[in-house]
């Protein structure tokens, strides 16, 4: 799995998807560019959440607020005081590692060697083997049982008491070591707080403090009276938006899974307080629709309820999707209570409430969220689509199998040879085509290798124009999943392609 990792990562910068970031500089840790294939393929992304959360639902409307906000926000939402992760260096090496990591590899390190004996015992045993018998039973396996079952609670209890001390004690304990020294001279675990400053104001005086937002949520939220009244917004109504968060990721591994510069899609759902368990339940319900009608099969998903909840929420559970390194969380779905609003309120000191004109009453309302990262949706729509196919002739083939509707390019126009009027025919149909959907003129190599270079950036369809075209306007149209050819019609070609790749 961590080969086909590594592979998808090099297709991203081989093919156009995603850059590392300033990399002539040799790059910036955690932060990435979409290049043209990728910004294509994120674009499409976003679309397809815009269209289902704000065209199709219509009492959802979307907004775009500033990243820049007023600072007492982030003190009234709790980032400023609770936004942190518990750090700890390594004196010899130093490295800054995340604490909890630390110790939640610690515990994956148990994992794996029950799951190595279980592999071993599963060979030896073959059909008769019963796991859940061997589990019970085996003493190595009994063992790192326990050793993981208590390293785990001792982990969230010094997590829920806040009690670096305890976290610190658990790495000596364990006797964790540095990943890059092998040594385990610790210090102290302090809080780090994960939002990124900078200042506004042209003299050093008059500046002040501001921070780069680390989710968009609070945007809808001391916006959310505004769009209500001038929308004339009945509760139970959303708030959708689409932008950019900032978080100081420490831990800043697998590629564009956790980045310092991300996109978020989040949508904030207010309903009348008593009825958002309904509520929570339904979104989670559709959300869960969404990802699956991407048609990547619903075994590769999964809900990750919470039993952990945060201050402010009374339900709170992820959507995971099935990463070559492991099930991953790609979306949340929580309820917030009126905790959000009510803190606007205390620290703005401006009444928000909502005015229910059925039943003459104003109260605060309560708040369903729905986010889920743009790139981590990038990355889960890749890892499925990337394939190695081995072909009846011998050879392999890489191709991207990306859902029509998300291809960067839905067409690519290919001129069988470069000459005798084929190009110019070529041109043509492109013409025409283009402002239908995204097409791609190519004329150079060999018909063969611009069909594999299409599959590798997940072209749904391939036309290829030859000296027949010239005499009856047909061309031969290629499908990328099946490989198959048919010969059809130039007038014929949109609304063949049309329907298949819009979103
Ligand atoms: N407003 C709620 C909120 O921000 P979150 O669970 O911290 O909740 C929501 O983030 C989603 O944003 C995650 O499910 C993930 O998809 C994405 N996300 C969070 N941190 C990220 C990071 N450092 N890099 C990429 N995506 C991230």
């Amino acid at each position: 799995a961590e080969d086909v990792f590594k592979k998808i990562v090099s297709h991203c910068k081989e093919y156009g998807f995603v850059f590392p970031s300033s990399e002539i500089y040799d790059g910036l840790g955690a932060v990435y560019d979409y290049a043209q294939n990728g910004v294509e393929l994120k674009n499409n992304i976003k679309q397809y959440w815009w269209q289902s959360m704000v065209l199709l639902h219509e009492n959802i409307v979307g907004i775009d607020s500033a990243i820049f906000m007023h600072p007492t926000i982030w003190k009234a939402s709790g980032h400023v005081d609770a936004f942190n992760d518990p750090l700890i260096d390594n004196r010899d090496s130093k490295k800054r590692y995340r604490a909890d990591v630390l110790i939640e590899e610690q515990i994956g390190k148990y994992e794996e060697k029950i799951a190595k004996e279980i592999t071993k015992a599963r060979k030896r045993f073959g059909e008769a083997f019963d796991e859940a018998q061997f589990r019970a039973t085996n003493p190595r396996v009994l063992d790192n049982q326990k050793k993981r079952d208590d390293l785990h609670q001792r982990f969230s209890d010094a997590m829920n008491a806040n009690d670096l001390e305890g976290l610190k004690q658990i790495i000596l304990d364990e006797g964790i070591v540095c990943p890059i020294s092998g040594t385990r001279n610790w210090t102290d675990v302090r809080q780090f707080n994960l939002m990124f400053k900078t200042e506004v104001g042209s003299t050093a005086e008059g500046a002040s403090t501001i921070y780069l937002r680390p989710e968009t949520a609070q945007g809808i939220f001391v916006n959310y009276l505004n769009v209500q009244k001038t929308g004339r917004m009945k509760i139970p109504f959303g708030i959708a938006q689409i932008g950019k968060a900032f978080r100081n990721e420490i831990v800043a591994r697998q590629f564009i899974f956790r980045m310092r510069e991300f996109e978020q899609m989040e949508m904030q759902f207010f309903v009348k307080p008593g009825t958002e368990i309904e509520w929570f339940n339904k979104w989670k319900e559709m959300r869960m629709k969404w990802h699956q009608a991407l048609g990547f099969g619903a075994e590769n998903y999964r809900f990750h309820d919470h039993e952990k909840l945060a201050h402010y929420a009374n339900a709170a559970c992820d959507i995971e999707f099935k990463m070559p390194f492991g099930f991953k969380e790609v979306e949340g779905i929580h309820s917030r209570t009126d905790f959000d609003l009510k803190q606007h309120e205390t620290y703005s000191g401006r009444s928000i409430k909502y005015f229910d004109p059925e039943t003459n009453e104003s109260y605060t309302p309560y708040d369903i969220e729905t986010s889920i990262g743009v790139d981590r949706m990038f990355l889960s729509v890749m890892c499925h689509s990337y394939m190695e196919e081995q072909l009846e002739n011998g050879e392999t083939r890489t191709v991207l199998k990306l859902p029509a509707a998300l291809a960067p390019t839905k067409l690519a126009i290919l001129p069988l040879v470069r000459k005798d009027g084929l190009p110019e025919k070529a041109r043509e149909i492109l013409d025409d085509l283009k402002f239908h959907f995204n097409c791609k003129y190519e004329e150079k190599d060999t018909i063969g290798k611009r069909y594999r270079r299409q599959d590798a950036v997940g072209t749904p369809y391939c036309i290829t124009v030859d000296h027949d075209t010239l005499k009856d306007d047909t061309v031969t149209l290629r499908n990328r999943d099946t490989m198959e050819q048919q010969r059809v019609k130039i007038s014929e070609l949109r609304e063949l392609i049309e329907d298949k790749v819009s979103i």
